[in-house]
């Protein structure tokens, strides 16, 4: 039977499985415990010594073959290698995620052949296709040759054949383990592999170099899914990787599923673990030439947690991540993600609620995490010699691509006049050389300071081309859903990571957005203070090689082509879209679902008064119809006073809708006065971000004459 008509039999059932979902989350948040837990490492009575880093350059290839000093080889091979106990994490989630989460699954060997196609991932050099399934019955890579010894299999585990995955021996399958293991059900039988009781033989940690790892513009692989090291570059990001498909199993027909497939290619949603209830997925981008990032760092008051920098002090500090909400130094930021990625979840868990978000959030307490986590303080070690590594990664000139100087301009004249334009368009944001401080950055002097510094045959040298600096969405008027992100504010998840300063910005004010309910006029919305709000201008070195451009990846063509040519044409695409906004997608780049779907409640999560309603394990609501705007529904936060309202607002909305088509491509907009448009309506009143054209704004550069935007393109290839 469909929920749908259920629902209208039964129309307190709704009310009823909110309530449970709240009751349970309610129940778990009392459950946990006041005093913060220990980590696996703690518990095993181990210590930061006995995790030591790998002196023996094991990557040398990398990177375009640079010599690095022993530190930075150090930094290197943690980057690519460290898990810092995550597996134990990945696991747990694997036990209890309903088969949806499973990377051991992700790593199925029959997949070789057509993961970078398909998943986006990186095949590890030295590693080939299963030919026969393991001694337990799984399908994972084979090295071609004997693994390195130098690597200690007990703190790295044994590489997967794919970049990033790191295999272990799961501790847990004992004898008893070893007997109920049946592979053939763990690939086939959701009965089998969907029991949290089930033991699996390996555990897969994560290491940064997943998503940071990407084919090297500079020396791009011959055979995409058959890269050698020399083909790989450490911190480029992995433009290509489709987190949906890597990180889950979701399935067709639920909205989890349609929410994903419309994730852009090379973006990752760094605030879906620990939910801040906004789908924002944004891109990873290339962390090259940081050393005049760091020169340019901005005074800001921290407050505490334990890192590098004492409480309360001014310090400089970089922005680092789109909206620069990490801001209390480098190791803060480092060891974020790695708390991200499942590092010390033991208490991590007890501050939010995984992926459902349904009670408030705690501030995660990096002072308790030095006290706990073993693991933490092994990481924290590291923390000095991956940032020497990531100083010395340089820029990447499109003239030392292959072939690539072919498309650069030979003609000064035009390459002057490029320059010139960039020095009066986008100098003031892309630039690590400004004007003395005495100089008003908006004056004549200052254009004038511009005008000769980018002509002078040194302004590309050591320029980071960004200020770092965070400038205001209702400036910037890109989507705003990545600005909004709540995680670094006061009180939330990330509130030890955020500075004092971040955490008093002011509201950038009102913004105006698109109203699928009537498109004659603008949507206001009234954006938050205390941190959200800004983006930080990204880097324009080596912008040839990024496209698709800005932060989620949404102007111009996706190519999955790592080649020089293919990267040109991502480039050539996106560049023009972003100069002549009239050659955007404009509302075609809503997020929609692509056939009717369902919100799946997970059977534990739905009271027992409801459970027999459950089928194959989910209490399925909607259906939601084809043409929905994803982020209609996705971005709608059900903590606090009014999640009731909120949710029965949503599915009366849902119910609503049922009937209705909203195909793609119509713009979801309806006849003025439509009963459709109150629920709509509701639906954008109750959102975190109701912002849902992704490939908006930007508009600097936009006003100039075609010549203009043709010689500034010039010079930006030169970048
Ligand atoms: C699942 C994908 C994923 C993994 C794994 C991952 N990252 Fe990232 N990383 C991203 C994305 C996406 C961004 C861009 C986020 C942003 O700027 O808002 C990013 C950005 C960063 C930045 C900031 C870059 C900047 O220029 O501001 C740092 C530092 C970073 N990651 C460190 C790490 C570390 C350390 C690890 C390993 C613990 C790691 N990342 C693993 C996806 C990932
Ligand atoms: C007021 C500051 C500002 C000015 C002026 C400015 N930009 Fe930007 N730029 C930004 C910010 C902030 C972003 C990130 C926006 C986002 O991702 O939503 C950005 C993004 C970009 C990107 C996308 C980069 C990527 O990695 O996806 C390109 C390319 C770019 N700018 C080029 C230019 C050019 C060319 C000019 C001059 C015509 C210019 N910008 C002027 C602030 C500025």
């Amino acid at each position: 039977m469909r929920m749908a008509t259920v629902l209208k039999r039964h129309p307190a059932g709704t009310l009823l499985v909110v309530l449970g979902v709240v009751a349970a989350a309610a129940v778990a948040a009392w459950h946990s415990t006041t005093s913060a837990p220990v980590d696996e490492a703690k518990a095993a009575g181990l210590s930061a010594a006995d995790f030591p880093e790998i002196a023996v350059d094991l990557f040398k290839p990398m990177d375009g073959g640079i010599a690095l000093s022993p530190d930075e080889i150090k930094g290197r091979n943690s980057w690519l290698l460290w898990t810092a106990g995550n597996q134990a994490f990945w696991d747990q989630v694997a036990r209890t995620g309903f088969g949806l989460v499973d990377l051991l699954k992700t790593l199925d060997s029959r997949r070789r052949p057509h993961r970078f196609a398909e998943m986006g991932l990186i095949n590890e050099p030295g590693f080939k296709a299963a030919a026969a399934p393991d001694a337990y019955g799984l399908w994972l890579d084979e090295p071609a040759s004997p693994a390195a010894a130098e690597i200690d299999p007990r703190i790295y585990g044994r590489p997967s054949g794919v970049i990033g995955f790191r295999i272990f021996p799961n501790p847990a399958f004992d004898a008893q383990a070893k007997q109920r293991w049946n592979p053939e059900r763990y690939y086939s039988d959701p009965t089998y592999y969907t029991d949290p009781d089930l033991v699996r033989p390996y555990r897969i940690g994560v290491a940064c170099g997943l998503c940071h790892v990407g084919p090297n513009p500079l020396h791009p692989p011959d055979d995409p899914e058959n890269p050698t090291w020399a083909d790989l570059s450490s911190a480029i990001g992995n433009q290509y990787i489709r987190e949906g498909k890597v990180f889950t199993l979701a399935q067709p027909r639920s909205f989890f599923w349609e929410m994903l497939n419309a994730q852009p290619p090379g973006t990752s949603d760094t605030s879906r673990a620990a939910s801040d209830h906004i789908n924002n997925p944004g891109a990873m981008n290339a962390m090259l030439l940081l050393g005049p990032r760091l020169a340019e760092a901005s005074e800001e008051t921290i407050a505490g947690g334990g890192l590098e920098f004492p409480g309360g002090a001014q310090r400089r500090v970089p922005h680092l991540l789109k909206d620069g909400a990490d801001s209390v130094g480098v190791a803060g930021a480092m060891l974020r993600v790695y708390v991200n990625e499942g590092l010390y979840f033991q208490e991590w868990l007890t501050d939010h609620d995984l992926l459902l978000g349904l009670r408030a959030q705690k501030p995660f307490p990096v002072k308790a995490a030095f006290e706990n986590s073993v693991y933490w303080q092994a990481t924290f070690a590291r923390i000095d010699d991956m940032a020497k590594f990531f100083l010395r990664l340089g820029p990447m000139h499109l003239a030392d691509a292959p072939g690539g100087a072919a498309y650069l301009s030979q003609d000064p004249s035009v390459m002057d006049r490029g320059k010139i334009v960039f020095a009066e368009n986008c100098a003031g944001c892309h630039s690590s050389k400004q004007p003395p401080g005495d100089i008003d950055p908006r004056s004549e002097p200052a254009k004038q300071w511009y005008r000769d510094a980018v002509m002078r045959p040194d302004f590309l040298d050591d320029n980071f081309l960004s200020t770092d600096k965070r400038y205001p969405v209702s400036l910037i008027k890109t989507n705003a859903c990545r600005a909004l992100a709540s995680n670094a504010t006061r009180g939330q998840i990330w509130d030890n990571f955020s500075s004092e300063t971040y955490k008093s910005l002011k509201s950038v004010g009102p913004i105006e957005v698109y109203d699928p309910t009537d498109e004659t006029k603008p949507y206001r919305f009234d954006t938050p203070a205390g941190g959200p709000g800004y983006y930080r201008p990204p880097s324009l070195v080596a912008i040839w090689s990024s496209a698709p451009f800005l932060h989620n990846n949404s102007v111009g063509v996706f190519t999955g082509d790592p080649s020089v040519a293919g990267r040109m044409r991502a480039f050539d695409d996106a560049i023009e879209k972003l100069l002549w906004p009239e050659k955007r997608l404009g509302k075609e780049s809503i997020w929609r679902t692509t056939q009717e779907s369902y919100l799946r409640i997970p059977e534990a999560f739905v009271p027992v008064a409801l459970r027999p309603l459950v089928r194959d394990g989910y209490l399925s609501l909607g259906p939601i119809p084809k043409g929905m705007p994803i982020n209609l529904l996705a971005n709608i936060d059900p903590t606090g006073r009014n999640v009731l309202d909120l949710a029965l607002a949503a599915n009366k909305a849902l119910l609503e809708l049922a009937g209705q088509k909203l195909t793609a491509g119509s713009g979801g907009a309806l006849a003025p006065g439509d009963p459709i448009d109150t629920l709509l309506a509701s639906l954008m009143a109750a959102s975190k971000c109701p912002d849902l054209i992704e490939d908006r704004g930007h508009d600097f550069g936009t006003h100039l004459p075609d010549s203009d935007k043709r010689a500034l393109i010039e010079f930006l290839k030169t970048m």
